[in-house]
């Protein structure tokens, strides 16, 4: 039994949902072969553990700790001591200083910039009447505003995506010596550049994320090492960006699939935001990340030794039947809708959530306003970028009827 479920397989990754299926059926504390990686895919399960920080607490997995990497960081940057990573005590007096920038107070304040960028994106591809949404809308719509919030220029975004990308890739696993090493050397770049701009910012000022940071005090007892500043910049500049631009993509083609769904939503904006919490239980941009198992332990029968990894698979609770019934399927009365772990749940819950939300919802309420007659092109694969982590659409083509 399982034993050839392969979460590798291009075919699996590009169409999760039967293999979910079959993890919480047949395994669902399921070993990867020739590791000691345990997916957890069922909902209570990924409660468990989401719970229970003390024997599973962040802070491992396939991220970059390969010696190369860590030789690059100690030689020419530094050293990632990721405080939105550690475990409590301190990450608590970390998420403090972070967590109301982001919240849905602190992201309301934003909400006239939010608007600004996303008209100023429709402006520019409005009288086409066609567009490749990813690339023209939801890309650009999160990395704009977390560039700009954090208190960097415009200018910069092309470098910064580049960087972005370099920093998620040890995450899906599988990279070569050399390409952990690149990994290094794009991130050492990325800190570089920070510095130079919190040193900017000391010395004028702004009213941008990282200036905010360059003056907060840890504990109430000492100001931010510079280390621990491009820390947590550099994991809010990633974190900002792809989940919301996948989130965007998945919930225009969830809209534009199921018949008479767009209508609906379109004519009662009270629907709105079941939509969007229903599509990103679906369609989870983060499907999964990691916890180390801190001592021996068992989870639904399985024994996991002190040491090993658990994969907390966000994506499969989310479709788990015994927490939402007919799981496949959009349900914009399911009760217990914002009971979904998209965001995950507890200390390293995401703290960008109450951004990404107001960022979807006003993208999508613009969008049905602005681009009458929405529909799919027929042009359009659906196929999603190869990752163990990340779930993205490659391209989403649509058309609408410009107005004359
Ligand atoms: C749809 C959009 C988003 C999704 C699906 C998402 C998902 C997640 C998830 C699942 C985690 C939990 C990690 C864990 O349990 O270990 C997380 C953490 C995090 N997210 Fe998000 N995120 C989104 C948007 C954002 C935004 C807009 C920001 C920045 C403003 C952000 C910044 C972060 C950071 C810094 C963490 C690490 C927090 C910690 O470990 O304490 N995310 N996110």
């Amino acid at each position: 039994m399982a034993s050839d479920i392969d979460l590798f397989d291009p075919a699996t990754q590009e169409s999760w949902f039967p293999t979910y299926r079959r993890l919480h059926a047949e395994a669902p504390v399921f070993q990867i072969p020739g590791t000691t990686t345990y997916v957890v895919s069922r909902y209570a399960d990924v409660m468990h553990v989401l719970r229970h920080q003390d024997v599973f607490p962040s802070g491992t997995g396939l991220t970059n700790r390969h010696a190369g990497a860590v030789q690059v960081y100690q030689d020419r940057g530094w050293d990632r001591i990721a405080p939105l990573s550690v475990n409590p005590p301190e990450h608590r007096e970390y998420r403090k200083l972070v967590d109301h920038f982001f919240d849905a107070t602190g992201s309301a304040l934003y909400a006239e910039t939010i608007q600004a960028v996303i008209d100023e994106l429709i402006d520019s591809f409005l009288d086409d009447g066609q567009a490749d949404f990813m690339q023209a809308f939801a890309l650009p719509l999160p990395v704009r505003m977390i560039t700009r919030l954090l208190g960097f220029p415009d200018e910069d975004i092309d470098r910064l995506k580049a960087w972005s990308t370099a920093w998620v890739l040890p995450f899906s696993g599988g990279l070569t010596d050399e390409q952990q090493v690149w990994v290094a050397e794009q991130v050492v770049e990325f800190q570089t550049y920070i510095q130079e701009r919190l040193d900017e910012k000391r010395l004028t000022p702004g009213d941008d994320v990282l200036s905010k940071l360059s003056v907060a005090r840890y504990n109430d007892e000492r100001p931010l090492t510079d280390p621990e500043i491009i820390s947590i910049i550099d994991h809010l500049y990633i974190g900002g960006n792809e989940t919301t631009t996948f989130a965007l993509a998945s919930a225009v083609w969830i809209l534009l699939r199921e018949p008479g769904l767009y209508e609906r939503v379109r004519d009662d904006r009270s629907l709105v935001v079941p939509f969007l919490e229903e599509s990103m239980r679906l369609e989870s941009p983060t499907q999964g990340l990691y916890r180390r198992v801190a001592r021996d332990t068992e989870l639904a029968g399985v024994a996991l030794p002190e040491g090993a990894t658990v994969h907390i698979r966000y994506g499969a609770a989310n479709r788990d039947g015994d927490m939402f019934p007919d799981p496949d399927n959009v349900d914009l009365e399911r009760p217990n809708m914002l009971r979904h772990v998209a965001f995950s749940l507890g200390e390293h819950r995401c703290p960008g959530e109450g951004l990404s939300r107001l960022e979807q919802r006003m993208a999508l309420n613009t969008i049905l306003d602005r681009l009458p007659g929405l529909r799919l092109s027929a042009d359009n694969d659906f196929t999603h970028a190869p990752g163990f982590v990340l779930r993205a659409l490659n391209r989403l083509n649509v058309a609408w009827t410009p107005s004359t």
